[in-house]
């Protein structure tokens, strides 16, 4: 965890409800290094197929994918999750599904946060139901002791505090995605 510096926080975002860094530029550089060898190295005989969530997991998917040595195959599904803006419902509509055949296929799904875990949940068997040889999740962000529904998380970037959060793909009402650090958002949603 760390604090404001000049690289992640400059002068034009001043005036939005940014609160502290939760998590910044350079630690997650750090730990997608990390999670992207230790993915490296357990996929080493069979290249998984990565799955990103849209949109929250953009980012972290972009830089995950260069970090791991391996020819990996990539795709998209984008989700909504019903409800307000800052608690999900656990009720997922699926907004675009996957265009590749996931049968006998190794599959890790990219998330970026679990929260209650329902999303995650309902994803697990909705891909689950077609057949992949294994199904796991790299999720960059775990919010401590938030979760309703039990999670094994094969690989987890950061366990943080409950607060909503923004930044590095993740928004309150689409905004913040770009920037490079994640911040607690002092705002309303
Ligand atoms: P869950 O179903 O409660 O685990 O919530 C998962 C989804 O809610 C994530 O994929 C995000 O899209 C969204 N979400 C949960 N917490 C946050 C947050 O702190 N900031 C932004 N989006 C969040
Ligand atoms: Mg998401």
């Amino acid at each position: 965890m760390g604090t404001h510096t000049s690289k992640d926080f400059t002068a034009k975002w001043a005036g939005h409800d940014l609160g502290e860094v939760v998590v910044s530029a350079k630690e997650i550089h750090q730990r997608v290094l990390e999670l992207g060898a230790e993915i490296r190295d357990d996929y080493a005989d069979n290249p998984p197929l990565l799955v990103c969530v849209l949109k929250g997991a953009i980012n972290f998917m972009a830089d995950l994918m260069r970090a791991i040595e391996l020819p990996v195959e990539v795709d998209f599904m984008a989700v909504s999750s019903y409800g307000a803006a800052t608690k999900t419902s656990g009720v997922v509509r699926i907004v675009k599904d996957l265009d590749v055949d996931l049968a006998g296929r190794d599959v890790l799904i990219v998330e970026d946060v679990v929260d209650s875990g329902l999303t995650l949940n309902y994803l697990r068997q909705y891909l689950g139901a077609r057949s992949p040889r294994s199904l796991e999740v790299c999720a960059l962000l775990l919010k401590a002791g938030e979760q309703r529904v039990e999670q094994s998380l094969k690989y987890v970037g950061f366990t943080i505090p409950s607060d909503f959060v923004v930044g590095y793909g993740l928004d309150v009402n689409e905004r913040y995605r770009n920037l490079d650090a994640i911040y607690s958002f002092t705002g309303k949603a």
